[in-house]
């Protein structure tokens, strides 16, 4: 029987209790299609904290780099809010990203049509909607140097050099020669040094991609056309903080922020993690939407174990119980048949899970 290591991070706030369905869901899958994961829990963020000192101890970190993947739940709280930057749980984050070389991030944004009316936007705008954000991930201005903070001035520092831009640009292509073919390079080159390199770099590679249509759009535009017209886009390429910002948007566009998943790779392990941060304010109240991490398991099992089928499973299980009505309290607006917990959604695409 195959097996793989799972090196599994809950996290701060909501993470415990949506990593908890997540696994429920796994274990459904593992045992329905034969194989066995082998979970390793290890501490990150603000838990680590409060017990260790730092954000991401070494045990932790060793543990991911020898694992077959890493599940992760979310991270942050204001009780660590008052720490300097580097004692602070989303440098653990980061931190895990960059020694991973988890470079390119991939966040679908998929509109469910079972959930068509918990979106903001009008149905007929949002139909059909079906982005792949590739967020580059370990560079820009999240980890430019230099960076300072002083009382009375601060500095951050935006760059990217040809090879950085390349290799998630690569990513991207490979994405949309498997979908509709269509790139879009999000940046702001009409300001930006850092822009114009990424459009020369992105323009060059596409020479050696053929039938693919890359169009380039300034961030701002990108995220008035994102709720105005969001199905003419297929791949969204962009840079770190354009896509933390874009894809927190296009979450939205498909009804809740609880149900993106994302898939952090590019390295010999990869990151699975739902694009939510870790809402402290709905924390243990047990009314948290498990769906974006449950599909970050889903990812998973097809990106670093190509457990398709399983994979598979998972997504139409978390169809089919929107499409019969149960819902969290976030996409409950509209078509909810029954209102149910964490735990309560997590069971049921188990099940769901189980029998497809
Ligand atoms: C995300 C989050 C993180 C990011 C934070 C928690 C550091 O917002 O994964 O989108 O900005 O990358
Ligand atoms: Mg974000």
């Amino acid at each position: 029987m195959k097996k793989y290591d799972v090196c599994v991070i809950k996290g701060d706030g909501i993470g415990p209790e949506i990593i908890e369905e997540a696994i429920k869901v796994l274990d459904a899958v593992s045992h329905k299609f034969n194989f066995e994961l082998n979970f390793d829990y290890r501490l990150m963020g603000g838990a680590a904290i409060d017990i260790m000192g730092v954000p991401l101890p070494d045990e932790t970190l060793n543990a991911a780099k020898s694992s077959d993947a890493v599940l992760f739940g979310a991270i942050g709280g204001a009780k660590w809010d008052g720490l300097p930057r580097e004692l602070r749980p989303e440098s653990g984050l980061l931190k895990i990203r960059k020694e991973l070389g988890a470079f390119a991030n991939l966040r679908p944004a998929i509109i469910f049509d079972e959930l068509i009316n918990a979106s903001t936007l009008k149905p007929e705008i949002i139909k059909g909607v079906d982005i792949m954000v590739v967020r580059e991930l370990t560079g820009g201005i999240y980890f430019g140097q230099p960076r300072v903070k002083n009382e009375k001035d601060a500095l951050n520092t935006m760059c990217y050099n040809v090879s950085e831009i390349e290799r998630v640009a690569k990513v991207a292509f490979e994405a949309a020669l498997l979908r509709n073919k269509k790139i879009t390079l999000v940046d702001k080159a009409n300001v930006l040094e850092t822009s114009q390199l990424w459009r020369e770099v992105v323009s060059e590679l596409a020479g050696n991609y053929e039938g693919i249509n890359l169009e380039f759009m300034y961030v701002d535009n990108a995220a008035m056309q994102l709720v105005r017209a969001p199905a003419q886009f297929d791949v969204i390429l962009t840079e770190n903080l354009f896509g933390d910002i874009l894809s927190d948007e296009a979450s939205m566009i498909c009804g809740s922020i609880g149900l993106l998943p994302s898939a952090s790779i590019g390295g010999k392990v990869g990151i699975y993690e739902p694009i939510h941060g870790s809402a402290p304010d709905i924390a243990g109240q047990g009314i948290a939407n498990p769906i974006a991490t449950i599909l970050s398991a889903a990812m998973m099992l097809k990106y670093a174990f190509g457990e398709n089928e399983a994979a598979e499973a998972i997504e139409l299980a978390v169809r089919g119980v929107l499409r019969d009505g149960y819902r969290t309290k976030d996409i409950a607006q509209y078509d909810a048949k029954e209102i149910c917990s964490t735990v309560e959604i997590g069971s049921i695409i188990a099940d769901y899970a189980a029998k497809a």
